[in-house]
């Protein structure tokens, strides 16, 4: 290892983060005083510039969405900074910048991250949007793009249309000339989603999505539905199917049991599937960053990925930050700035 290079930045003992004094409102967020992490081999240190807030943070408040074993018990799942020390193997990163998915830790001044799951922050790209794209770009496309296969000229259904993971794929689908419909719970979500490139933006509260998504494609149905309601939007969502259509549960905001009618599975030979990130291994999340490179990396170098942005908030105000997205207001992605 280079010593040399990982002594290049000093780094303090300690840091501001953000605890959760106890399972709760957005008040359990506490800013206090924790030791800096030590990156371990293959892991670097990254003085955070942002972290993202994602909603799995506010479940994790609110205790029902523990970190996996071995990840920190400090929520926050995506971080964007300068690598300013890193531990056997990683040293060749010293001094870059970089965005990060973590498994828990980003709502810090420093955050230990694995190799193999930073993305390089181009120059030019702001550190602030950068880290609002790990989270939501590894899951929408691990879920959209592998699991549901979308290719362009399908048509997908997406609810949620201007949360984090849904304008993430608005933004995918328009670079990848695929169809996206999505779902809003007011007709300001709607407008908005639309012009951050949503081809039908859906009120459900004002409106059945199944008869819009039937008449949107003429009878047929979308190819993938990607869901993070669950609960009665499952059976819904098969109806919105096409044959041989895709349905990948992300998550069961609105409940975590579903009844449906077998035989449309079989009739149109649906397939159902879904997936949870933070828990997979080190070596599949590096995995996804390798793919990342490959086939979506170049569109940010370029300008053309960048997210919906919401607000920006201090880290230590990140109590308000959870206190904008459990009301529901937020279109985009909130970021703390560290
Ligand atoms: N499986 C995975 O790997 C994975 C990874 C990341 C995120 N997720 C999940 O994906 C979901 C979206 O995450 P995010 O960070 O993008 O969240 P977010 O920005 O807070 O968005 C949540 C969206 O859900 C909609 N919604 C529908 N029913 C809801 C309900 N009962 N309660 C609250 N919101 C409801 C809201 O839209 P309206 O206001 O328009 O109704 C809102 O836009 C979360 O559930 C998260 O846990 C899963």
């Amino acid at each position: 290892m280079a010593d040399a290079d990982v002594q290049q930045f000093a780094v303090p003992s300690d840091m501001t983060a953000i605890g959760i004094a106890a399972p709760g409102g957005p008040d359990m967020l506490v800013p206090e005083r924790r030791p800096v992490p030590v990156p371990g081999a293959g892991e670097v240190l990254i003085r955070v510039a942002a972290a993202g807030v994602n909603r799995p943070d506010v479940l994790q408040r609110m205790g029902k969405y523990p970190p996996p074993p071995g990840a920190s018990d400090i929520p926050g799942l995506e971080v964007a900074g300068t690598v300013v020390a890193a531990g056997e193997g990683a040293d060749m990163m010293v001094g870059q910048k970089v965005c990060a998915l973590l498994a828990g830790g980003g709502y810090a001044e420093y955050a230990v991250a694995p190799a193999g799951q930073c993305l390089p922050v181009p120059n030019g790209v702001d550190l602030v949007e950068a880290a609002a794209l790990p989270e939501t770009l590894f899951t929408v496309w691990t879920n959209l793009f592998e699991r549901a296969y979308v290719v362009a000229g399908d048509t997908v259904l997406v609810h949620g249309g201007t949360s984090g993971i849904g304008t993430m794929a608005i933004t995918l689908c328009r670079l990848f000339d695929i169809r996206i419909v999505v779902t809003c719970g007011s007709d300001g979500k709607c407008a908005q989603a639309r012009e951050w490139g949503a081809d039908h933006a859906i009120n459900y509260r004002t409106g059945d999505y199944v008869a819009a998504v039937k008449e949107i494609t003429g009878g047929k149905g979308v190819q993938a539905v990607l869901d993070m309601v669950g609960g009665d939007y499952v059976p819904r969502n098969l109806e919105c199917l096409a044959e041989d259509g895709r349905h990948v549960s992300i998550a069961v905001l609105g409940g975590a049991k579903a009844s449906i009618f077998i035989p449309a599975i079989m009739s149109k030979r649906l397939t159902i599937t879904g997936s949870t990130l933070r828990a997979r291994s080190v070596g599949f999340k590096s995995l996804v960053a390798d793919e990342l490179m490959r086939n979506v990396w170049s569109f940010v170098e370029e300008g053309r990925l960048r997210p919906a942005m919401d607000r920006r908030f201090a880290l230590t105000d990140a109590a308000k930050a959870h206190a904008r997205m459990d009301a529901g207001e937020h279109c985009g992605k909130i970021v703390l700035v560290a």
